[in-house]
């Protein structure tokens, strides 16, 4: 398979679980994750990730109570030419749960997930995403420089780029390069979430996931460079900071970030009319209006 080509043993994971404790009180009752990002909801910003790279069938793991509503926004899939499965996680223990949740699903297969909170932009993305699927095993994972290293997983690098730990929220950075919310895994996670054991703060840690990869020699991070965006939306004034770099850049580019309609259409999975038939409710916006503009450009 050439890096380019579609990949299509490979799935895809949104996870969307978790508390949302640190956006109360709007997350009380309502999942973090169907928060508005400014025009659209914001799972349609990891979901529009994993179509970039490629990937029609995604798992979408979500808390028992907020499942009835991710399915009342997103369906089977089908209206965008995907096919979504639907996984509950009891309680928001730990990341790599999400590959024991998500086994049966998989069945062997090589998975890409990514965060339902994390948003990413950036010109190669789909580039970056495809080439690290292409690798036969191991995993991918992306480090990104940010200013606060200690709220994420770190990853420390010898002089020679050589990855040496991934440490999670470690007190003392080794280096200024978080671990982002994007994994490439091969068939082997679940088997090796299996065998990791809670956390002291009773987590099942990706990074310890990770580590087992790295362990063995296994695993890829590849930088993505100061030209990606990768925003925050943990807190009450980034996930307001988020909303506003996507207006701006959309404004600026009369283009949308992170509209499935428009890639699913791009990438030939629905025709035109369809893309037309997805519209017309949503006339009244500029969402929808911006749909049938681009039906009306093809
Ligand atoms: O965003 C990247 C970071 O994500 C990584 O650098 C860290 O290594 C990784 O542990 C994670 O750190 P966070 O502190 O951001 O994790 P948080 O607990 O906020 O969970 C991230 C998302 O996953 C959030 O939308 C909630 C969801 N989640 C979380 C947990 C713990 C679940 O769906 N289930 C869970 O059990």
């Amino acid at each position: 398979m050439t890096q380019m080509e579609q990949d299509p043993a490979r799935k895809g994971i949104v996870l969307a679980g978790g508390s949302g404790t640190r956006l109360y009180p709007i997350t009380h009752s309502l999942s973090k994750q169907l928060l508005p990002l400014f025009d659209k909801p914001m799972i349609y910003y990891p979901l529009s990730v994993l179509m970039l790279a490629g990937l029609r069938e995604v798992a979408i793991i979500t808390t028992p109570e907020d499942q009835e509503q991710f399915r009342r926004l997103l369906k089977d899939g089908a209206q965008w030419g995907m096919t979504f499965d639907y996984l509950v996680q009891e309680r928001p223990e730990g990341l790599a749960q999400a590959y024991l949740l998500a086994e049966d699903y998989l069945a062997g297969a090589a998975s890409t997930m990514v965060l339902g909170d994390n948003i990413f932009f950036g010109h190669d993305l789909p580039v970056l995403l495809k080439a690290a699927a292409a690798r036969p095993e191991g995993g991918t994972v992306f480090g990104y420089q940010v200013a606060d290293p200690e709220r994420y997983g770190v990853v420390a690098f010898d002089r020679s780029g050589k990855v040496l730990s991934i440490e999670e929220k470690p007190a003392q950075p080794k280096s200024d390069f978080a671990v982002t919310g994007i994994y490439v895994l091969d068939g082997s996670a679940p088997e090796r979430a299996r065998r990791i054991r809670p956390s002291a703060r009773g987590e099942l840690e990706i990074t310890d996931l990770l580590n087992s990869y790295l362990a063995e020699g296994r695993l890829t991070v590849e930088r993505m460079g100061r030209g990606y965006a990768w925003l925050d939306t943990g807190t009450h004034a980034s996930l307001l900071d988020a909303g506003n770099f996507v207006r701006t850049i959309e404004e600026r580019q009369n283009l949308k970030i992170g509209c499935p309609e428009e890639i699913a259409h791009g990438l030939g999975w629905i025709s035109t009319d369809e893309l037309r038939a997805l519209a017309a409710p949503y006339l009244k916006t500029e969402y929808g209006r911006y749909l049938a503009r681009i039906a009306d450009l093809s």
